[in-house]
């Protein structure tokens, strides 16, 4: 008698391209995630009981925390068959999850068609063309909000030819940070995280960080963070009260939200790269920011937050060469 193969039997658990690849250290979608947690040891923390750490976002492939989400909404939409070869990945993205869209999609064959509004940094716009993506460049004055507009519109007039992730409203956006970077933090602070600050964009982040993490250890207290005003500086970020609320957000997760303004946010990036070594970009300042209050408000624990990307993406901003 001759068994048959698992695969045989069993055709749906056949893998993918994209999760052997996903599997490959030697491929470069293996090398998303598995980030370092690093300590703030220069800047003053107001309480000498309390640490703060760091998952070091830009050491991703892509250069930013979005590598996650953007391969598990690939990678689920691939199992279920929304994506097949052939179809044209379109978002609208603040510019980081366009920018992993475009390098995942440039290593597996796919072409990527991007919304921004026209003030998304230049940087930002030259690394996605690096990658071969088309941009589509949408009125600043509507910001993000009206960059999702302009591409349900185009889905809509031509729903056969693109893959529309959605990334606001797709629960594989929060599930990539409930399997990993929750997963991750646990392990690497060896379970001594007593509270959780993330800022709040699309969302996912916070939410499936924070949903794992609650289920390792439901003492854990997780802080959610945003601009302090609906024009602000903190890209990527979004002013909830007044912008569009993602269907993946859940308020019932954060313990507290605090506001950080972007004079604070520019200050903290500033001395994270004179001070620590970190060049990272303003979310992360803000990040900063909004742990340090945290911090002056315990009598002791282990903060750990999230610093999305890298300077280099913000390089022409002024506030580099400012003062204190
Ligand atoms: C630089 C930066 N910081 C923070 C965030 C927020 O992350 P999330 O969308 O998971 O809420 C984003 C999201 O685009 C971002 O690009």
């Amino acid at each position: 008698m001759t068994w048959k193969t698992k695969t045989d039997s069993y055709p749906e658990v056949r893998e993918t391209e994209l999760q052997q690849l996903v599997r490959d250290h030697s491929s470069i979608l293996g090398s998303i995630g598995h980030t370092p947690l690093l300590k703030i040891r220069n800047i003053p923390i107001p309480n000498d009981r309390v640490h703060i750490y760091a998952k070091a976002e830009w050491f991703n492939p892509g250069g930013s925390i979005k590598d996650r989400p953007a391969l598990h909404m690939l990678l689920e939409a691939e199992n279920s068959g929304t994506l097949t070869k052939g179809k044209i990945i379109i978002d609208a993205t603040s510019g980081n999850t366009g920018i992993a869209y475009a390098m995942i999609g440039s290593a597996l064959g796919y072409k990527v068609t991007l919304a921004l509004p026209s003030n998304a940094s230049p940087e930002r716009k030259q690394v996605l063309r690096a990658y071969g993506a088309e941009i589509l460049e949408t009125s600043a004055l509507t910001g993000t909000d009206g960059a999702q507009q302009a591409v349900k519109e185009i889905v809509a007039a031509h729903p056969e030819q693109y893959f529309y992730p959605d990334q606001y409203n797709n629960p594989a956006n929060w599930r990539a940070h409930y399997t990993t970077t929750a997963w991750e933090i646990w392990n690497q602070s060896s379970k001594r995280i007593t509270h959780f600050v993330a800022g709040l964009g699309t969302t996912g982040t916070f939410i499936g960080t924070s949903r794992r993490l609650k289920e390792c250890d439901p003492s854990i207290l997780c802080i959610s963070f945003g601009p302090d005003s609906p024009l602000h500086g903190l890209e990527g970020l979004k002013h909830l009260p007044t912008a569009l609320v993602p269907g993946i957000y859940d308020p019932a997760l954060a313990d507290n939200h605090v506001t950080v303004s972007t004079d604070e946010a520019y200050g903290m990036a500033r001395q994270l790269a004179r001070e620590e070594g970190m060049f990272v970009g303003i979310s992360s300042g803000a990040a900063l920011a909004a742990s340090l209050r945290i911090a002056s408000e315990i009598e002791s624990g282990v903060i750990v937050t999230i610093f999305p990307d890298g300077g280099a993406r913000y390089s022409s901003e002024h506030f580099w060469n400012e003062h204190e």
